[in-house]
């Protein structure tokens, strides 16, 4: 009887309760910010169905001159409040050098600045706090985690839920045990609540991603008491280049298709249903998996001006914006358990700009892990509001035709053809014989290429979110 009631409530919760959206977000890129521009990033955010930010920041002192992240968080703070919006910090951990590392009398005090704020998330009725990393620098671990919670009580007091490294990774590698690692996770870490598994692309494997290592962490979770969620990460991409001649310093994961397939994952029949999402990431731009639009480049007075370095060599103009129109159509369906109308004709289509195969004259080369993984192609996924057929030419690789209707999604790709230097994209919607929406990628393909790059151009036909200004 009291079993019987007690699965009865936690079902009951579960259904009551919708999965919030976090997007991870990258402090170090706000330099310029301020209030407005934080407002900015919020609506765009908001616009999709994302509740709050993960604010990442490094210890202010771990390397010179980085201060001034305390303030760019009290702008978060007052623009979040003004908005409805929630944040959670995700301290990052992973630095192994720091002038200063994290201390837990700083980071108490940065928890408590915020205990009352509205924007504040809670987890039942504590502060959720997140991390990236804790696992891997000696100077953290399982102690340094327990007394950070012990010295926060009352209305400070913490639900943690770290993103351990090495229990995500070990258990996507191939061939890892999912359910040891999680095991192992619990019982090193018996001051984490719940659990953040950072892995949200598949591990050095030519594979689609799969929710084994998700479902291993939340039942362990769940079936240990714990009373902390299960965070799942949602990622569009992977690549970086450090370009400094150490091949464990590049790497691209395998993500052609991984952004509608992971969503997929949330939704549906067979949904699997974790506590909370976190995207990965708002404006990682250095890892290519940003969401948020382009920030300046070249206007240093301008409020979201970021310096790349080397780095922005595969970044500048690869706008992503369009992937928030596959965000926001799955976030709704997740939300409200139901896929949500298609009321315009939107195709969403991304590719890399030169063949996988291609030196370039800059950047790592041949040097770059998993390179071979990759498709040649350009991707589409099509939103239409009523049947119609989708054509893409990829040069040679003319009108390759998709069908799409109103029941929902529907992806397609187009190889690159041999020859490919110069040739732009082109896709259109077609109905009834008339050509409704029709439109050029901003990029052309080449093999002749200044940079190695495998972060894609995500391009939109139709209307909707492409540059952010609606
Ligand atoms: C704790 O961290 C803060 C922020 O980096 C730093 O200013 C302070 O000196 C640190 N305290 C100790 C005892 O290391
Ligand atoms: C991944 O899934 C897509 C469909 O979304 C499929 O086209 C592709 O072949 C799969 N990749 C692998 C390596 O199985
Ligand atoms: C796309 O490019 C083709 C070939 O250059 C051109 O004919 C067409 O007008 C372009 N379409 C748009 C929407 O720009």
């Amino acid at each position: 009887m009291f079993t019987y009631y007690a699965v009865a409530a936690a079902a009951l919760l579960r259904v009551a309760a919708a999965t919030d959206v976090f997007a991870h977000f990258m402090v170090q890129n706000a330099y310029a910010y301020d209030v407005n521009m934080w407002k900015t990033d919020i609506a765009s955010a908001q616009q999709i169905g994302i509740d709050g930010f993960a604010l990442n920041w490094i210890p202010p002192d771990c390397v010179n001159g980085l201060g001034w992240t305390v303030d760019r968080i009290a702008d978060a703070y007052t623009a979040a409040e003004a908005m409805g919006f929630k944040l959670i910090y995700s301290f990052d951990m992973s630095y192994s050098t720091c002038n200063v590392f994290w201390n837990q009398t700083f980071m108490g005090d940065m928890i408590s600045k915020y205990a009352s704020s509205p924007a504040t998330y809670r987890w039942a009725n504590n502060i959720l706090v997140s991390t990236y990393g804790g696992d891997q620098v000696t100077e953290y671990g399982n102690e340094f985690f327990q007394g950070l919670k012990s010295n926060l009580q009352g209305s400070s007091a913490i639900t943690l839920v770290p993103g351990l490294t090495t229990f995500s990774m070990e258990a996507a590698s191939p061939g890892g045990d999912a359910a040891s690692a999680a095991s192992s996770m619990l019982s090193q870490y018996t001051a984490a609540d719940g659990y953040l598994n950072w892995q949200a692309w598949p591990l050095n494997v030519q594979q689609n991603i799969s929710t084994s290592t998700d479902q291993a962490f939340q039942s362990a979770l769940k079936g240990s008491g714990r009373s902390g969620p299960y965070m799942m990460t949602v990622s569009p991409w992977q690549y970086k280049d450090l370009n400094d001649g150490n091949p464990l310093d590049s790497w691209v994961a395998y993500s052609d298709t991984l952004f509608v397939d992971r969503f997929a994952q949330l939704t549906g029949d067979n949904a699997i249903k974790p506590d909370i999402i976190e995207l990965l990431t708002w404006n990682d731009f250095c890892e290519s998996h940003y969401l948020r639009d382009l920030p300046s480049e070249t206007d240093t007075s301008a409020k979201d001006y970021v310096e790349l370095g080397d780095m922005g060599a595969y970044v500048w103009g690869q706008n992503h914006a369009p992937w928030r129109i596959i965000a926001k159509y799955y976030i709704a369906w997740m939300k409200s358990g139901s896929p949500p109308p298609i009321t315009m004709d939107q195709v969403v289509y991304w590719h890399r700009i030169h063949p996988k195969g291609a030196i370039c004259s800059g950047g790592s080369s041949t040097a770059i892990r998993n390179n071979m993984m990759p498709a040649d192609a350009v991707f589409a996924w099509a939103l239409v509001s009523q049947d119609s057929t989708i054509s893409v030419s990829v040069g040679s690789n003319q009108y390759w035709t998709f069908q799409a209707g109103p029941s929902g999604p529907a992806m397609f790709s187009v190889p690159f053809p041999v020859d490919i230097d110069g040739v732009v994209p082109e896709v259109a919607i077609t109905r009834n014989g008339q050509t409704v929406q029709m439109g050029n990628s901003s990029q052309a393909l080449s093999s002749d290429c200044s940079w190695q790059n495998f972060n894609p151009v995500v391009n939109l036909v139709g209307p909707g979110i492409n540059t952010g200004s609606d």
